[in-house]
This record gives C-alpha cells, sequence and structure tokens, in this order.
C-alpha cells in the first residue's frame, strides 16, 4: 500500500505541445506530450501522453490521437481534465490533501477560458488554482527580476503559440500573443517539401528535420539530410535529399511572422521601459520553438536589441509556475496589487 504524505504545492505549464509540473522536491517532476488516444466508437480512453504519441499515424480508423490543448488554450475540457486528472494523480500520488496549484495562462485568454483551466484542475484534484501569466511565468524561470519597477521583455515560443511581453513590478505592462510558433515551422515544412519534391510526410518527420538541420540563418556549414515519405502522384514510398538552406527558405515565414511580432510588441511599450530594455538585458527567448538554430540571431537583427536564449527554454514556464508557488500565501495575506498571480474570482 502507498504511503500517505501531507499535501504538497505544484506548478503546472499547460502547453499545447507539453504538459509540464513542477514540484519542490524534484523540480520538473512530469514531462509528458498533451495528447490523449480516445476510441471513437466507445469514448473509451486508451492512452495518454508519449503513449498516445506513439500512436499518433499508426492508428485504425477506431482511434483518434487527439491534443486538448491547442494555441495554449482548452480545445477539449472534458478530455484535459481527464488527462491532469492522470498527471496531477502521477506526481502527487497518495497524499492527505490535494495540491494547491499555480498555472500559467497565455496573454490575452477571456474570463471564460480562465474558468475553463481553473475548473479543469479542480476537477482533476486541486485544492486551489491560482493563475499566471505565461510572459511573467517565463521570465521567472529564466532567473529574471521582475519586481523591481525597470522593464524586460520575454518572448516565449512554444508549440501552438508566441507570447511576447514586457514585464515590470511583477506584472504584464504591454503583451501580445500570436498562434504561429513551434508547430508553424513544422506545417511549413510539410507544405515545402510536398510542393518543391511532391512527397508527402507526416509531423513526426517534419520535427526531426527541423531539430535535426532546420535554421532561420545560414548555418556556418550547410547539412543535410534524408527524407522518407509518400509520393505525392503515384503514393509509393519515396525519399528525397533536402539541406538546411532549403528549410531556411520553407522557415522564412513562420520566422518572419514571430519577428513582426516583437517589433509590434516593443513599438506598443511606453518609451520608459522600452529604453529600460537597452541597459536591462533585452529580450530573454523561453519555449521549445526559441530552439530553433538562428532564432535569437535573427530578432537580434531586426530589433537592434540584446537577444538572449534561455537556459533550457522549455522548461523556463514550468520552473516559473514553481517559483511562484511563493507568493500563493503572501497574495492571500497582503501582496494582491504587486503579486504576479490570479485567483479566479477572488
Ligand atoms: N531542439 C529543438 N529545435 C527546434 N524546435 C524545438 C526543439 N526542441 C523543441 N522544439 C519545439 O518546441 C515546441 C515545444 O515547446 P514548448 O514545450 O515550450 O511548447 P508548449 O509549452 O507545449 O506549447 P505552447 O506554449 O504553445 O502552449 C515544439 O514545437 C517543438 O518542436
Ligand atoms: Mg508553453
Amino acid at each position: 500500500m502507498k504511503k500517505l504524505t501531507i499535501g504538497m504545492d505544484v506548478g503546472i505549464d499547460l502547453g499545447s505541445d507539453t504538459v509540464k509540473i513542477y514540484t519542490h522536491d524534484r523540480q520538473i517532476s512530469l514531462m509528458e506530450p498533451t495528447m490523449v488516444a480516445v476510441d471513437r466508437d466507445t469514448d473509451e480512453i486508451l492512452a495518454f501522453g508519449s503513449d498516445a504519441r506513439q500512436m499518433l499515424g499508426r492508428t485504425p480508423e477506431r482511434i483518434a490521437v487527439i491534443s486538448p490543448v491547442q494555441h495554449g488554450r482548452i480545445h477539449n475540457f472534458s478530455l484535459t481534465e481527464t488527462m491532469l486528472t492522470a498527471y496531477v494523480r502521477e506526481v502527487c500520488g497518495n497524499r492527505i490533501f490535494m495540491p494547491r496549484v499555480v498555472v500559467c495562462v497565455p496573454s490575452g485568454v477571456s474570463e471564460v477560458e480562465k474558468r475553463e483551466v481553473v475548473e479543469s484542475l479542480r476537477a482533476a484534484g486541486a485544492r486551489k488554482v491560482c493563475l499566471i501569466e505565461t510572459v511573467v511565468a517565463a521570465a521567472l524561470g529564466a532567473g529574471l527580476d521582475i519586481s523591481r519597477p525597470c522593464g524586460c521583455m520575454v518572448c516565449d515560443i512554444g508549440a501552438g503559440t508566441t507570447d511576447i511581453g514586457v514585464i515590470s513590478i511583477n506584472g504584464t505592462a504591454v503583451s501580445h500573443w500570436i498562434n504561429y510558433a513551434g508547430n508553424s515551422f513544422n506545417e511549413a515544412l510539410i507544405e515545402f517539401i510536398a510542393s518543391r519534391h511532391d512527397l508527402v510526410i507526416g509531423p513526426q518527420t517534419a520535427e526531426l528535420i527541423k531539430r535535426e538541420i532546420g535554421c532561420v540563418i545560414p548555418r556556418e556549414a550547410v547539412l543535410t539530410v534524408t527524407v522518407k515519405g509518400r509520393h505525392f502522384r503515384t503514393g509509393m514510398p519515396h525519399m528525397i535529399r533536402i539541406n538546411s538552406e532549403d528549410i531556411m527558405e520553407a522557415f522564412e515565414e513562420p520566422a518572419v511572422r514571430i519577428c513582426r511580432a516583437v517589433q509590434h510588441t516593443l513599438e506598443e511599450t511606453p518609451p520608459a521601459l522600452a529604453g529600460d530594455l537597452l541597459t536591462n538585458g533585452g529580450i530573454t527567448l523561453t519555449g521549445g520553438g526559441a530552439k530553433i538554430y538562428g532564432m535569437d540571431r535573427l530578432i537580434a537583427e531586426r530589433t537592434k536589441l540584446n537577444v538572449n536564449l534561455a537556459q533550457d527554454p522549455e522548461i523556463c514556464v514550468a520552473l516559473g509556475t514553481g517559483k511562484a508557488i511563493q507568493f500563493i500565501d503572501t497574495r492571500d495575506k497582503f501582496e494582491k496589487e504587486t503579486s504576479p498571480l490570479d485567483v479566479f474570482g477572488a
């Protein structure tokens, strides 16, 4: 029988691609794909996370592999709830008190969307749920001091959303988001290979190519890979060679869109905070999508600001939700105005 222990607090990054859960003892305790495999006929849930991802593209008609969170927002409420229940249980085990949770929400979410996040976590067993904006969590996780009256800028390039914000005194002064992020590069690549080479590839192949030779500025040496798929016209298995210069061409549109969103946010930033960015570290990039080769240098070229890729960028938001746990008690007691946390309905 499992040992009963007292309650715990957890930080959750409910990402479109990966759910990450922070706990004090193990830091990132869980990192699982935001995916659920469902039997279409019976609605039975067959697998979660990496087990569900393995089924992607290899399932019979009857089985659907669903991403219940898309572009950072809950797309399928009941599947999100069931998935979170399984993940929270895996991390918290058999405890007397259910956890208090800090969870991130992207900028610009509506009150209805916030309520959905809170309710899905309450249904998953959370005793109390506090919300934090994704960019604020990302800044905390990247180790930035956000408590001072001095602007710092974060651009979190996730899988489905790029969230950009200028932060000062624990809150966002300006924020902006677009539905272009890591997945957009995969989609652009799939389209490019289909139109240039008559080859149909799946998202997992696109992901591998992106990670291996993808770039948004020229690499020092041109890299080449072999890509296997199905020929568009003959329907037969087919193979081509593709190099990093081709990929850079395919990646131009999503890369430019992300740069423009950063520029747009800068244009909206009040002059004093914009001035701070010249001396206060410039722009910090977080999120897994920021790992695309050259993204930091491209944004630096376009904005003429210093751009730093955070350490382990894909876990910054989760680390930040974890660091924000300390604010749960202070928010309750006295620091509501300057707390980075939002308790829905409070
Ligand atoms: N080495 C890499 N090179 C390029 N892209 C990468 C690399 N590693 C991860 N990614 C991309 O990072 C993205 C996932 O990042 P992250 O975990 O920050 O997203 P998320 O938080 O789940 O999504 P979102 O924030 O949009 O809801 C995926 O699109 C993945 O392809
Ligand atoms: Mg994210």
